[in-house]
């Protein structure tokens, strides 16, 4: 099969493109290079790379002739870069899913939409179906949501093959370290400050992201037209365990701990019941402790990595974040 992968560049696009690459698919892949997005991510995958953004209609009809299927994964995808800088999710997650949805159209491609329980809101306790009411808090997750709305829109109105993919929290290699796990993983082997939001007592469903590119490349070859799949992790995990969990596996110290301001509007708990997925034929194979032990691993043997991006980028965007320095 020939899939262009949107958004390939990223953490999670990268892990499928590599998946799917070894499985002897031919994949190209689009990606705008954001902050997020590095073709370092890609060196050891076998691809054709195309250098544009999923709103540049000539950009995404070209890269699209071919293609037997389109799996998109490009988005801004920081909660917190969501809050003070919003523009650009509106752009990408409601004019670019619209330009790929267009050109799907015209070519009668199958396409997956990636997508985030976030969209479902949080959950005090049990776990979202797929039927659950569509109920987001940040721009965030609610653009994400509003581009979840017009991927289905293609199947009512156009006949569109569409499939939703929504995954819980993911964590593993090329993960950009401003997220929980790898900024934790990092500062930890730093000796630098692992800055708690709140009471650090929010609960997240950890997702290995091979564990969810198996659960996508099923999604496509196997789900039914017009459905959503929730694609949830084994575990949930509060976010101070996963914390001291790092700090365990690093032999770092608890004093780095440090309770700072909480995000506004942070959603407390996150769940997915992932029985329809589970039913096509797909389950977890990593838990979660298995999981964080590698990705461990993975972050402490690829230093050159995540180097010039603990020097570059990022430092400039910590120190707006919480004013000082990173060590
Ligand atoms: P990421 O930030 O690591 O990567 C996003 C990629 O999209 C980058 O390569 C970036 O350059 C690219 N991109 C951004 N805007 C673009 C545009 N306009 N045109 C083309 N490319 C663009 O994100 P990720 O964690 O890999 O997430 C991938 C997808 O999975 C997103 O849609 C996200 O909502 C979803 N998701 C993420 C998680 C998670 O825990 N990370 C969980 C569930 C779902
Ligand atoms: P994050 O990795 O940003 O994913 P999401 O917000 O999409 O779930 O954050 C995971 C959880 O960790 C979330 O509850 C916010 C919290 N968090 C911290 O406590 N400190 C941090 O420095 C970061 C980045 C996140």
């Amino acid at each position: 099969m020939k899939l262009l992968v949107c958004g390939g560049a990223g953490f999670i696009g990268s892990n499928f493109a590599r998946l799917r690459a070894g499985e002897g698919d031919e994949v190209v892949v689009l990606d705008k290079l954001t902050y997020a997005g590095r073709r370092e991510n890609l060196a050891d995958v076998e691809h054709e790379f195309v250098h544009a953004g999923i709103e540049d209609p000539a950009a995404v009809a070209a890269a699209m002739d071919g293609a037997d299927a389109v799996v998109n994964f490009a988005a801004e995808t920081h909660v917190d870069r969501s809050i003070t800088e919003p523009d650009a999710f509106i752009r990408t997650h409601a004019q670019g899913t619209f330009v790929l949805l267009e050109a799907a159209r015209q070519r009668g491609l199958r396409f997956l939409q990636v997508s985030t329980d976030e969209v479902y809101g949080s959950i005090p306790e049990g776990s979202f179906t797929e039927r659950s009411p569509l109920a987001p808090s940040s721009p965030y997750s609610a653009t994400k949501a509003g581009a979840d709305l017009l991927v289905a829109s293609y199947l009512h109105t156009y006949g569109l093959e569409t499939l939703i993919c929504r995954g819980s929290n993911n964590y593993g290699p090329y993960q950009y370290p401003e997220k929980l796990v790898p900024l934790m993983i990092l500062n930890a082997l730093h000796g630098d400050p692992l800055p708690v939001y709140g009471d650090g007592m929010q609960v997240r469903n950890w997702l290995y992201v091979e564990d969810f590119g198996r659960g996508i490349g099923h999604v496509l070859e196997h789900g039914a037209p017009g459905e959503a799949y929730n694609v949830g992790g084994p575990d949930e995990c509060p976010n101070i365990e996963v914390v001291r969990r790092i700090i365990e596996l690093t032999g770092a110290g608890e004093e780095l701990i440090e309770h700072v301001t909480d995000r506004p509007g942070h959603d407390r708990r996150y769940s997915l019941g992932s029985e329809k997925v589970r039913a096509l034929g797909w389950q977890p194979q990593v838990r979660f402790a298995d999981g964080l032990e590698r990705t461990v691993q993975w972050y402490r043997d690829n230093v050159a990595w995540w180097e010039p991006i603990r020097s570059g980028a990022y430092r400039e965007y910590y120190t707006r974040q919480y004013g000082r320095a990173l060590g």
